[in-house]
């Protein structure tokens, strides 16, 4: 894993945390010097509201202007009238160990809690383009996280703050996989029983986020983490909303869902839209479990309809009645019916019927007759043999995330390809 640091932050604006490792480890400094390198008042505009006295405010010589300001508002009651506000630990609570992983709205560091000694993942939020304060996609990743604690998705413990305002990060539980780069690296695809229990967890996770009016719009593998306990987290809420909230002039955005989950409706220009985008994800993060590769890889949103009318055979009006009246469907020309659905059995030729039912149920035209997460979880795909396994006896992987190799990969020769198909198909493997 790189250790390097987005190009376009500004290395003025960079904590010196990120730095912690490149430059020498500030954990073997006397722990004075570091809290004062901190408390420096320019590094820091936090300590402005601090009810700590600044070393500046105690110089004898020349009371500075910060020393006559009050330390809050005139207009805020102090903050002691308010016990459950907790002003922001500093990222300096946490010893870096490495960079997991940089995406599009922040770089992924795994850490260490100083004080209980507990392995984290801190994700940089990136601020630093930020003109207009706090960003919403920041908050909105923070709040949906708060509001969707589950099991299956993964737990935020509390945000820090660096060396400054742009310094905002989201420590989690550190969960040693995630699903694309573990799908990519095992030599052989989930099984059967596996995939259910992966299936139920993600969708329980799913039902719960649309329980509390959250939508995710970024379900894709990546997204998902994996412990070596076979549980799933779902993650990175960065595009997630609320919503049961009014919705704006123009609709909601239709900049969501990372291209090969996204919705149909979606990319026919849809400004309405529910929790059926997030179903129509989990329909292709199923079709990829069982195909240990994406199921829709296309380059552009043309490309990625044209696959989908391939595979599903084009909309009708009893497939999809609304389809008609959504913006781009007048500049699309629909090509010749098919029988329906023959393109999802020649693609998946071993998955049962109870499979492909559930899987063309997610895969489904129109988000009115699309399945709901909470109907997906009593689909009878779920209670017929293989049953799902319990998660407790999933096996466990070397962590890409946490720098560990996989051990003598080529010590044994691996099972011919034609067995792990057959595993694929014939898993009788006990729940
Ligand atoms: N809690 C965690 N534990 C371990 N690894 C994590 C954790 N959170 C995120 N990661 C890793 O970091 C990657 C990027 O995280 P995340 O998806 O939250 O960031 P992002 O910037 O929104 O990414 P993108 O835009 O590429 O989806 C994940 O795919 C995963 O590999
Ligand atoms: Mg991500």
């Amino acid at each position: 894993m790189s250790d390097s640091f987005e190009s376009s932050t500004p290395s003025r604006k960079r904590s010196r945390w990120d730095h912690e490792v490149d430059e020498g480890d500030d954990q073997l400094l006397p722990t004075r010097q570091v809290s004062k390198r901190r408390s420096k008042p320019k590094t820091s505009k936090l300590s402005e509201y601090s009810n700590t006295p600044s070393p500046s405010t105690k110089s004898p010589v020349k009371p500075s202007i910060a020393a006559v300001r009050p330390r809050h508002s005139i207009y805020a009651p102090p903050r002691t009238l308010y016990p459950s506000l907790q002003p922001a630990r500093s990222v300096y609570s946490y010893e870096r160990l490495n960079q997991i992983e940089e995406g599009s709205y922040g770089v992924v560091f795994r850490a260490r809690d100083k004080q209980t000694g507990d392995i984290v993942a801190l994700k940089k939020l990136k601020l630093d383009e930020e003109k207009h304060g706090f960003p919403i996609t920041a908050l909105r990743e923070i709040n949906a996280l708060m509001a969707c604690r589950h099991e299956n998705v993964v737990n935020i413990r509390e945000v820090v703050v660096g060396d400054t305002l742009t310094q905002v990060f989201v420590v989690m539980d550190f969960i040693e996989h995630d699903l694309k780069t573990l799908i990519t690296l095992m030599p052989a695809p989930f099984l059967q029983s596996e995939i259910k229990t992966l299936m139920l967890q993600l969708l329980s996770a799913v039902s719960h986020c649309h329980y509390h009016w959250i939508l995710h719009r970024d379900l894709k593998t990546s997204n998902l983490l994996m412990n070596n306990r076979g549980t799933i987290k779902v993650a990175d809420f960065g595009l997630a909303r609320r919503y049961g909230d009014p919705i704006g002039v123009d609709g909601l955005t239709q900049l969501v869902v990372t291209l090969w989950y996204r919705a149909p409706e979606i990319l026919l220009g849809a400004t309405t839209y529910s929790t059926a985008i997030d179903i129509w994800s989990v329909g292709c993060i199923f079709a990829e479990l069982l195909l240990k590769e994406p199921l829709f890889q296309a380059k552009s949103e043309m490309e990625l309809i044209s696959m989908i009318f391939k595979l599903l055979g084009p909309p009708t009006s009893s497939s999809w009645p609304d389809y008609t009246t959504l913006p781009l469907a007048k500049s699309i020309t629909l090509p010749p019916q098919q029988s329906h659905g023959s393109g999802l059995r020649q693609r998946f030729s071993y998955l049962t019927n109870a499979g492909l039912n559930l899987l063309s149920k997610m895969l489904t035209y129109d988000p009115e007759q699309r399945i709901t997460a909470e109907e997906a979880m009593q689909h009878p795909y779920f209670k017929e043999s293989p049953l799902p396994k319990h998660p407790d006896l999933f096996g466990s992987f070397p962590s890409a995330a946490a720098g560990e190799k996989r051990r003598k990969p080529f010590d044994s020769p691996s099972a011919p390809q034609r067995l792990a198909d057959y595993n694929l198909i014939t898993d009788f493997d006990l729940p």
